[in-house]
């Protein structure tokens, strides 16, 4: 391999900065092979000054750095992007652009770091004729056919900490304290968080609650002699009956934003008469160093698409799977998203803990 291309697409999480790392090093000290950085996910391909060589030096302290240096767009569908035209917004497709640009370079392989969505048009490119390797990355774990993807161990982490911290103004103010926590349509950082932190409702997507379930477990609780309650509420969370919560409508190229289950959990439960506060954790999530265990999964990952590309395994996606490294088609991973299964034994282990998921 002489060059190799890398983007991030969709938003951040921690550990693309470790992947791009691990990437570049193993690129260059195993491979001898150039790379080109791609920034703000495919729009470098496109725009001027979007493309930066990245050598051992560029990669120097990323380790432990969160964002991604090369920069992020949540608008990066290649087939639906905003632009003004005679003053008016419209929407375009620049994929046959993109894919220009990518062709020009010469690039034997462009690696690809994104969640579902970037996944997509990697898998999209490769059918154009593109050399793609993805690489699943979302705090949300959302991703088909891998067991986690990098990002998500930090978020989880994050969101651990802030129950921690909510639990003990809960027990000294005789509190309920309601936590809004991301994930879209998945209930993965909800779940691992709730039961990290010892939560007493934990409210998914997948479980459709009652809102008297939850005071029902808050009111069992102040029976049983304790006056607080922390309630873990993934933001896709929804009523039996209704819908989820949007801060805002999407479109074609923006995905809508969740938001607000949270504080309507909460004034619910206000209102029964349980003192409430409702804290929503938001990007905090997103942001700050890896974890351990999302360093050396991202350099795992970061240095085994290299090994993929090399091979010559292109439209493949590295996974993790049993504790190993392995490559599935991407058509497979973007296939079924992920969502937490109610019936594994997570869910069984928390429902014996008491923990309640608002559904009974
Ligand atoms: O997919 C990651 C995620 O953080 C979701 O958990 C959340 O719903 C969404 O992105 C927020 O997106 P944005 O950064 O565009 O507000």
């Amino acid at each position: 391999m002489k060059r190799i291309g890398i983007l991030t697409g969709g938003g951040d999480a921690p550990g693309l900065n470790a992947v791009i790392r691990a990437a570049v090093k193993t690129a260059i000290y195993e491979y001898g092979c150039e790379v080109i950085g791609i920034r703000n996910g495919y729009d470098g391909f496109i725009d001027e000054n979007g493309l930066v060589p990245l050598g051992i030096d560029q990669v120097r302290g990323l380790l432990t750095r969160g964002g991604t240096i090369l920069g992020a767009a949540n608008r990066g569908n290649p087939y639906a992007r905003k632009i003004i035209r005679d003053g008016k917004e419209v929407t375009i497709d620049v994929s046959n652009e993109i894919v220009k640009g990518i062709k020009r370079l010469e690039l034997e392989a462009l690696l690809i770091l994104g969640g579902d969505g970037t996944l997509r048009s990697a898998h999209e490119l490769f059918l154009k004729g593109v050399p793609v390797i993805g690489i699943p990355k979302t705090i949300d774990n959302d991703i088909g056919g891998t067991e986690v993807t990098f990002g998500f161990d930090t978020a989880v982490t994050t969101a651990t900490e802030a129950i921690d911290k909510l639990s003990t103004t809960a027990e000294a103010h005789h509190r309920v304290m309601v936590l809004e926590l991301m994930g879209r349509d998945a209930g993965f950082i909800a779940l691992h968080a709730g039961v990290a932190g010892g939560a007493d409702v934990i409210l998914i997507p997948e479980i459709p609650f009652k809102f008297e379930s939850v005071v029902a477990k808050v009111r069992e609780r102040v029976e049983r002699g304790y006056l607080f309650s922390i309630v873990a509420v993934s933001e896709g969370a929804r009523p039996v009956g209704g819908g989820q919560v949007f801060a805002r409508g999407g479109d074609e190229v923006y995905t809508p934003r969740l938001g607000g289950i949270g504080q309507a959990v909460g004034e619910y439960v206000e209102e029964q008469g349980y003192e409430t506060r409702v804290t929503v954790l938001g990007h905090v999530q997103r942001g700050g160093t890896p974890t351990p265990f999302d360093r050396w999964l991202a350099t795992r990952y970061g240095a085994a698409a290299v090994r993929l590309a090399a091979r010559g395994a292109f439209d493949h996606m590295v996974s993790l799977h049993a504790g190993k490294i392995v490559d599935i088609p991407l058509e497979e991973a973007i296939a079924i998203p992920k969502r937490v299964d109610v019936n594994d034994d997570a869910v069984i282990t928390a429902r014996g803990l008491s923990i309640s998921f608002g559904d009974e």
